[in-house]
């Protein structure tokens, strides 16, 4: 079967079909034709009820066109069915939105403010001022007991989503279908139990996590304490809590989940803290899982402290050319470059890396300072000169030139590519700028680094300084991933050859994996006469539970439904069980080549947001965290893409 049915492309403009409608229809043509799509809901309800397996959407893409259809039919609610006008948007924003840039022009595709609109209307007076109030941000979803932890996750999230009051006034409203956040079990037993035992691998990570680490960011789970890293400065951030909370949500833990969220009410906090910074990671890890948080949960709490920690960002970013420098002290707002990165340079996978969470906190809370930030790296890159169309990892950001010539899809490259895609997809395919940027950064890279070795495997080598380095990194394996979601979007030519190299890459990460002792990767790995896609030194022999190859089976595993990848990532799951887990949670290991390899006593933050998260993804349903939806950040924390996503919560 075909990609292009996997990713259908008529999702980007859902309320296309009433608009039009309703300017061409008079008021009694529009009563009759609400009938007569009543009438077609009912049937195609009535279709769907009866044959449940088309829910999947996976088998029958045309039945399937049906289904989404009534989907969208649903969506647009009873504002078309009831002939409700329209309600001018001065009437649900107070004042402070109309300054907001841009926010006037653009049309509304806000679907749960359609939805909030109506319910205005039809309530009370008096209940006007507060209904209005509550409509800048959802209500926060209904917490469920753990009980109703595998429960169906539409009726929980329809429930506690909205208002029973005015439930009560609508006869038969149909209700929206909000994406699906949790739930998704596959219907065979055999990837059901799979699913099961990764989630009882998250349930181990952090119950270890809570018990001897709580609020510190990181778990040692030999030694039974607390553990951090310098990219997390020297304060207790609870990065742990912060990058796990959305996969406990994901999963159904919702005790966890809500202890989590207390404390990041409470204690999340940097005002009066003074600590050094990584630019990078906190916007990843604590912006990026602050705002997922927001979205999937509806909770403005997050929102909240994702601006708060954003907001100490921003003084890194008062450079000449408004590069932001790689590390800030938030008591002082200084900030600096780290002195190994080519005299003082930004990095490009760092300062690459802030569009998705900087574009989607201007549109949530009306601020567009971030949106700006990233608009003048995007100038300041564009401008740049590139060697032979690649762009180097360091740039001064002083100068905005380019320092030292390497180049690297892996460590202080990765990431920024990702973006580039990313940043078009959350756009809902309308930041082109992006999308050419993407275009012709892997067209360059494509052609310069992409290698095949002597045993036929395909990688990405690295260049310095002109020359190739045969040597591809952990980190590269996400580029498996990147590539096919990006050709699937994308048109032909590009599109097979995207597709067709982003499974060639992520079968020899997956080679990587399968030549050692433990049946996990290394940190890097080699090609030469003697050796193919492993690592050659010690301190490229490492596995520290890092996400990229994973996150690559997942993503091919949604685009293709080879059932390789989930075989491949079954493989995973059972070395980590093996060599990974132990009683006070999982580490690294030092020796991916030994059979019993030496840990490093440390849980990863990432293992929590990406690692399981992915895993569990992937033995899931294609509707839980559907890629037509979302876009995960680089810490796989899923942001919601524009006008599809009705959890995007745009102010
Ligand atoms: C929705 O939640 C309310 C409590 O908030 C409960 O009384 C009601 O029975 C729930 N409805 C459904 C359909 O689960
Ligand atoms: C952080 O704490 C200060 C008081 O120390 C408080 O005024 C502020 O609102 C808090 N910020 C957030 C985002 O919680």
């Amino acid at each position: 079967m075909g990609l292009e049915n996997i990713l259908p492309t008529y999702h980007r403009s859902p309320t296309k079909l009433p608009i039009s409608l309703n300017k061409l229809c008079r008021s009694k043509e529009r009563v009759l034709l609400g009938f007569v799509c009543f009438g077609l809901v009912v049937a195609c309800f009535g279709t769907v009820f009866f044959l449940p397996e088309l829910r999947t959407g996976i088998a029958l893409p045309s039945i399937n066109s049906v289904y989404k259809v009534y989907e969208h039919v649903q969506k647009v609610g009873p504002e078309f069915i009831l002939q409700l006008p329209p309600l001018a948007k001065d009437d649900v924003h107070d004042g402070k939105s109309q300054q907001h840039h841009g926010q006037i022009d653009k049309p509304d595709f806000h679907l749960l403010e359609d939805q909030a609109r109506l319910r205005a209307k039809i309530e009370t007076e008096e209940r006007l001022e507060l209904e209005q109030n509550q409509l800048k941000v959802l209500p926060k979803p209904m917490i469920p007991s753990s009980k109703s932890e595998a429960g169906d996750s539409r009726s929980t999230l329809s429930n506690g989503s909205f208002k029973k009051e005015s439930d009560k006034n609508i006869v038969d409203q149909p209700k929206i279908r909000l994406p699906k956040v949790q739930g998704g079990d596959d219907v065979e037993p055999d990837i059901k139990a799979k699913r099961e035992t990764v989630r009882k691998m998250m349930k181990h990570a952090w119950d270890n996590y809570a018990t001897y680490a709580w609020g510190k960011n990181e778990l040692r789970p030999i030694s039974h304490k607390g553990h951090s890293a310098s990219i997390f400065g020297s304060g207790n951030f609870g990065a742990s809590i912060v990058d796990g909370l959305d996969t406990l949500y994901i999963m159904g833990f919702m005790d966890e989940y809500k202890r989590g969220r207390d404390w990041v009410e409470e204690h999340l906090n940097l005002t009066g803290v003074s600590s050094e910074l990584s630019v990078f990671e906190t916007n990843i890890r604590f912006v990026g899982g602050l705002l997922s948080c927001f979205a999937i949960t509806g909770d403005s709490m997050f929102r909240e402290k994702a601006l708060h920690i954003a907001e100490r960002l921003l003084p890194a970013f008062n450079t000449l050319t408004g590069i932001p420098h790689a590390l800030i002290n938030i008591g002082t707002g200084t900030s600096k470059n780290y002195a190994w990165a080519s005299s003082g340079s930004s990095i490009l996978s760092e300062f690459g890396t802030m569009s998705l969470e900087f574009n989607y906190l201007s549109d949530i809370t009306g601020n567009p300072v971030f949106r700006q930030k990233i608009d003048q790296i995007t100038e300041v890159i564009k401008k740049q000169e590139k060697p032979e169309g690649l762009y180097p990892n360091y740039l001064n950001p002083k100068t905005g030139r380019w320092g030292q010539q390497h180049i690297s899809m892996g460590a202080l490259g990765d990431s920024f590519y990702e973006y580039l895609l990313k940043s078009w997809l959350q756009s809902s395919k309308t930041n082109d700028e992006a999308r050419e940027m993407y275009v012709d950064a892997m067209d360059a890279a494509v052609a310069k680094l992409i290698q095949k070795s002597n045993g036929g495997l395909t990688y990405f080598a690295e260049m310095k300084f002109g020359r190739l380095e045969h040597k591809m990194d952990h980190l590269a394996c996400f580029t498996g991933g990147m590539l096919a979601l990006g050709g699937t979007h994308l048109e032909e030519p590009l599109k097979s050859k995207h597709i067709a190299l982003g499974k060639a890459i992520t079968h020899t990460c997956h080679e990587s994996y399968d030549r050692s002792n433990t049946k996990l990767g290394p940190e890097a790995f080699r090609f030469s006469d003697a050796i193919e896609a492993k690592a050659l030194k010690s301190n490229e022999k490492y596995y520290i539970l890092r996400p990229e190859v994973i996150e690559s089976y997942f993503v091919l595993w949604r685009l293709t439904h080879d059932v390789r990848y989930r075989q491949w990532g079954w493989e995973a799951v059972q070395a980590l069980e093996k060599h990974c887990r132990v009683d006070g949670g999982y580490t690294g290991v030092k020796n991916v080549y030994s059979d019993e390899p030496t840990q490093d006593d440390v849980q990863q933050s990432f293992f929590l947001a990406e690692t399981l998260k992915y895993l569990y993804l992937l033995f899931s349903d294609d509707e839980l965290i559907s890629l037509d939806e979302w876009v995960f950040n680089t810490e796989a924390h899923p942001l919601p893409i524009k006008k599809v996503n009705p959890f995007y919560r745009s102010i």
